[in-house]
């Protein structure tokens, strides 16, 4: 077993994900999020492997023109939507040249597309409406205006309409009825299409589907939802590892690691794990925060270090140097070091840095 930490992706239980995506969507087109290196996961092999179970008329969702230019330069075919859109006329030409849709959510946009109306010809279009979570879009009672501005720009007149939703996240939480209310009142008439959920609406608001959806998270595994009490069968993609590279006995009394943080209640072995913060293990991960060693579950104890962290093994006297430790993945999932950390999933997977090595592999679709 290597010293050193790994990501390995099972892009079977990423296959497996996006099924339970279209089981919850069945009449949706999917435009699945794989921005920032596919929610850390690798967006070459992550993308990929989704291409190989898309549509023709499925896309992908990125942030940014360079993560979409990225997309291509790595072979994908199908549709590119470029969440944040364009800021510049250079950035027009980019879109041009790799065929990327853009999403239009500012004034400013418009008038540069007004503004050169050569580069606006047959742009693909989203115009995005700030429905309440008031990061991007336009205000309800300015969308009809934008989007008859659009239409008379030179770009594509098949102009989708979307939003995104603030606490989808939280099944109690009426913002997201009154988010798609108020979606619902501005595009009707409207035969655009249209696009609202992320994977915590594609599971609990099934009112929000429209005709694309958008599943970010769940593609990898994760449960949304802050109350996490249903089971959607969703996979876990990426299990991140590392080994025991030491078993120290420590006597009763001493503590463990940089300032001391946990104290040792009796005589006891203490592994050594070579993972750490540099590795993407969260630094905030407290005392008792669990890990799996040969498959048991056992407590993090003192202070993750860069390339380190500690664990109690009173429970697993057998354990030894070289053994598999997993910080999260099949069978621990990382919502619950997430909680632990006080972070979110997303957070944690997006967080595993470059020193970790990936490996892909097809695993189980069953
Ligand atoms: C506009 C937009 N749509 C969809 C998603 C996917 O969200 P999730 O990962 O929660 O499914 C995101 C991600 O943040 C987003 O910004």
């Amino acid at each position: 077993m290597s010293r050193i930490a790994r990501a390995v992706i099972n892009l079977g239980a990423l296959k497996h994900n996006l099924v339970v995506v279209r089981q919850h969507a069945p009449a949706q087109k999917i435009m699945a999020v794989v921005k920032a290196d596919a929610y850390g996961h690798g967006i070459a092999r992550v993308a990929k492997a989704i291409s190989e179970e898309f549509t023709s008329e499925d896309a992908f969702a990125v942030a940014s023109i360079d993560e979409a230019i990225m997309l291509r330069s790595v072979g994908v075919s199908h549709n590119i939507i470029a969440l944040e859109g364009f800021t510049t006329v250079a950035d027009l030409a980019l879109l041009h040249e790799h065929n990327i849709t853009a999403v239009v959510h500012h004034i400013s946009q418009v008038i540069l597309l007004e503004l050169h109306q050569q580069q606006a010809s047959n742009l693909k279009l989203w115009l995005k409406i700030d429905t309440g979570m008031h990061r991007l879009g336009f205000a309800p009672q300015d969308v009809k205006k934008m989007y008859k501005r659009l239409l008379t720009t030179g770009a594509d007149t098949d102009i989708g309409l979307m939003t995104h939703f603030a606490n989808a996240d939280d099944l109690e939480d009426n913002k997201t009825e009154k988010q798609i209310n108020t979606f619902n009142e501005i595009v009707e008439g409207n035969p655009a299409d249209t696009s609202l959920a992320n994977s915590a609406a594609i599971l609990g608001w099934p009112d929000s589907l429209g005709h694309w959806v958008r599943p970010g998270i769940m593609l990898y595994g994760v449960n949304p939802f802050v109350k996490r009490n249903n089971d959607f069968k969703l996979k876990p993609v990426m299990t991140l590892s590392a080994a025991l590279i030491a078993i120290n006995k420590i006597v009763e009394g001493e503590s463990i690691g940089y300032g001391g943080k946990w104290t040792c209640p009796e005589d006891m072995p203490v592994g050594v794990v070579s993972i750490g913060y540099g590795d993407g293990y969260p630094r905030h991960a407290p005392n008792g925060t669990p890990v799996l060693v040969n498959g048991q579950r056992v407590p993090l104890i003192g202070r993750v270090s860069m390339d380190k962290i500690m664990v109690d093994l009173r429970t697993q006297p057998n354990a030894k140097v070289g053994d598999k430790v997993v910080l999260w993945g099949e069978g621990l999932p990382v919502e619950e070091i997430a909680d632990a950390a006080e972070t979110i999933g997303y957070e944690l997977l997006c967080g595993v840095t470059k020193r970790v090595a990936f490996e892909y592999h097809d695993g189980e679709t069953e």
